[in-house]
């Protein structure tokens, strides 16, 4: 391909794709395959890695974030950015009205708004395309997060339409419900603290320096406020409608009031009707519509005296606490959760409040059979928030934290600094075995899913494991007949699960091709506190095996991008034990993989010569994995089938098209098994 050639398709990709997002991320309506835009994206990264000089300012693989930002700019806003007075009642939102009309008159129109529960973002437009994102700092000056902000797909790099020159656009970076329970349920994993809420994971994940791992967090942005030197349009709604145009993600839940009652109105409708968002808002947003005469009535020093939030209360309840139950986690972390009586909060019925760790127990003063006002939000964990003492009885005892594992009664230590309270006895404590082996066994781990839905349970209670190296010396005759009927708390229909030929023969097969599992995955699935699948790969780039790692001291794991005082420590003492060392003795002795794979394959010809096209999802490898490990082995990559093709390498899910054109070339069609043993020496049945 030509330079000319590749100028032209690329400009073509990164209009099509960037299209495509808008489809799916703001229209919520896609055209396409998700396989037919990964498909278009790769192409567009292989032609941008070749032509580096011809990458578009709008370029859509900016999404997948990348660049890491050491320490973010502090920027001027060129219009500060000011905050809404806040409203609770009625009242109040009267009062706003009756000043309003006094000022301009009976001609007045509002713009209704949800009011959005995030972080307020700026984004600075120039002829189209995004320069800038600056949060809202201290309302004067913010700091720049382009890069984090560029990977929110619904928010366009570039703008159709008849947009101005040059204008600001105001708007919220919020979690939605379902990104951030995917994120806490992936911390919990990882032993890492949880998010109290979607505005903090919000809050935290903008400010994080790596803006692959933001892209990752698939955040969300509303806009609601266009800013420029001069605005083309008569009204805020128009604005909005406008923008809409231009790319915009603006709301389908706006009203125009023209009277305060019907403010009212929205109010209430949306007091309900929140519960069922998959965001969450906290008020609702009321602005005059006209912008001449949201001129006449200007601004106070913190707020414009044009518009109002009118806020709602936290949904609570008053209740009885019944109990506390301590839970052993993965990673040896005691969580208190308090038991309460029935109380309907936000339309769900809550009967257990998470209580965090011992701090917080201490900080509420809680004492057996208090009554406690319980909050919730949206998806949320109920809180909570405070005691109320006019219930409390004299002879009342106060929660006690337990000092011994309510598993294996071993002593429950505390680091310095520290809020929670975990159970050291890793090896042994029965719910933390387990634990390590379900994260062992996981997806994102060693992903040996022939062992999930209890059957490594069954493996683990009939004592043929103790610990994820024995893994590997289970034999077929040790797990042939195991059977075990299961019946649900809930009172849904008994199951069993039973180890027949098949089943056997699956686990043993998936357990021999974790062997091929690369080392950050690896290192991520021994189960070391604090270190999730980020931090393993960190480590894994850093430190080219396991030895050297072992030997790193603290100072050279601090040296590592986001690897702080407290995974250092983690790590190191995770290499103190004598237990952990002989486990990762013998898990390599097996066969597992302990360094990078560009080492561990130095130089392999096997594919010397071989033309392969991979499609579909694969079951230990991402594509680009499975990419490079046959670059590794000297095999070469196409990304279409032809005559030329030796191989087409067949996950799940592979394009109906490319099989057809496999077939009638008389190409061999190969499993990701097939190509394991392909490159461990063996040839594929062809
Ligand atoms: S308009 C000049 N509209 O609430 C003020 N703000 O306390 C322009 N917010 O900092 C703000 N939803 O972060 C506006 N529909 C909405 C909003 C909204 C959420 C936030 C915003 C602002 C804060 C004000």
């Amino acid at each position: 391909m030509t330079r000319e050639e590749a100028g032209m398709r690329i400009a073509k990709l990164t209009k099509e794709i960037n299209e495509h997002n808008y489809s799916y991320y703001v229209l919520a309506q896609p055209k396409i395959s998700d396989l037919t835009f990964d498909r278009l994206l790769e192409e567009l990264v292989r032609l941008e890695s070749a032509f580096p000089e011809l990458t578009l300012p709008d370029s859509p693989t900016q999404r997948v974030g990348g660049s890491v930002t050491r320490a973010f700019d502090s920027v001027s806003h060129r219009y500060p950015m000011l905050s809404l007075s806040n409203s609770y009642s009625q009242a109040e939102i009267t009062d706003f009205d009756a000043r309003i009309r006094k000022s301009l008159g009976e001609d007045v129109e509002y713009v209704c708004e949800l009011k959005y529960d995030g972080l307020a973002i700026s984004l600075l437009y120039e002829d189209g395309l995004l320069q800038r994102a600056v949060t809202r700092g201290d309302g004067a000056k913010g700091d720049d997060v382009t890069a984090n902000v560029k990977t929110i797909r619904s928010i366009p790099l570039r703008l159709k339409g008849d947009f101005p020159v040059s204008f600001e656009m105001r708007g919220e970076i919020y979690f939605p419900h379902k990104s951030f329970s995917a994120l806490n349920a992936e911390r919990e994993a990882d032993g890492l603290p949880l998010f109290a809420n979607p505005r903090n994971a919000a809050a935290g994940t903008l400010k994080m320096q790596d803006s692959a791992v933001v892209a990752r967090r698939k955040l969300d942005c509303w806009l609601y406020y266009l800013m420029a030197d001069e605005i083309p349009f008569e009204s805020h709604y128009e604005s909005l409608l406008k923008a809409r145009s231009w790319g915009f993600n603006i709301s389908n839940n706006i009203a125009i009031c023209r009277k305060i009652d019907e403010v009212f109105e929205f109010i209430r409708d949306w007091e309900t009707g929140r519960n069922e968002l998959p965001f969450d808002i906290d008020g609702i947003v009321i602005k005059v519509n006209k912008f001449e005469q949201q001129q006449q009535l200007g601004f106070t020093a913190k707020s414009p005296r044009w518009a109002i939030a009118y806020k709602y209360k936290a949904e609570e309840g008053l209740t009885r606490l019944i109990g506390v139950d301590f839970q052993v986690g993965r990673t040896g972390t005691v969580t208190p959760v308090a038991n309460l009586e029935p109380v309907l909060l936000a339309g769900t019925t809550v009967k257990r409040a998470t209580l965090h760790n011992a701090d917080v127990i201490q900080a509420l003063d809680l004492h057996m059979h208090d009554m406690v006002v319980v909050e919730k939000g949206g998806e949320i964990i109920p809180k909570i928030t405070s005691v109320n003492l006019a219930f409390r009885s004299t002879d009342s005892q106060p929660v006690a934290f337990i000092q011994q594992c309510p598993e294996c009664g071993t002593a429950l230590v505390r680091a310095e600094g520290e809020a929670a309270w975990y159970c050291p006895n890793a090896n042994a404590c029965p719910p933390q075995l387990k634990g390590k082996l379900e994260h062992f066994i996981s997806r994102k781990a060693m992903n040996i899913e022939s062992l999930g839905e209890g059957k490594i349970e069954l493996i683990f209670d009939n004592q043929l494991i103790h610990g994820i190296a024995d893994l590997y010396d289970l034999t077929y005759d040790d797990l042939f007949g195991l059977e075990k009927v299961i019946i649900p708390e809930d009172g849904g229909k008994e199951r069993k699960v039973s180890f027949r030929e098949k089943t056997v023969e699956n686990i043993i097969n998936s357990l021999e091709q974790s062997k091929q599992v690369p080392f950050e995955r690896v290192l991520f699935a021994l189960g070391i506190r604090f270190v999730g699948e980020t931090v393993a790969k960190k480590l894994a780039e850093a430190f080219t095996d396991i030895e050297q790692l072992m030997q790193a001291d603290k100072q050279m794991l601090m040296a590592v991008d986001e690897i702080g005082d407290r995974i250092a420590d983690s790590v190191i003492a995770f290499f103190a034990n004598e237990k952990n060392l002989k486990t990762i003795g013998r898990l390599k002795e097996k066969g597992l993989n302990f360094s990078g794979t560009k080492k561990a394959e130095p130089g392999s010809m096997l594919l010397a010569g071989r033309s392969f096209v991979v499609s579909g999802v694969f079951e230990h490898f991402s594509r680009d994995e499975i990419k490079s490990l046959i670059e590794s082995h000297g095999g070469k990559n196409h990304a279409s089938v032809s005559s030329k093709t030796d191989f087409v390498l067949a996950g799940g899910q592979m394009g109906p098209a490319k099989r057809e054109k496999a077939v009638s070339l008389n190409i061999p069609i190969i499993t990701e098994a097939d190509f394991l043993a392909m490159i461990a020496g063996g040839k594929p049945d062809e």
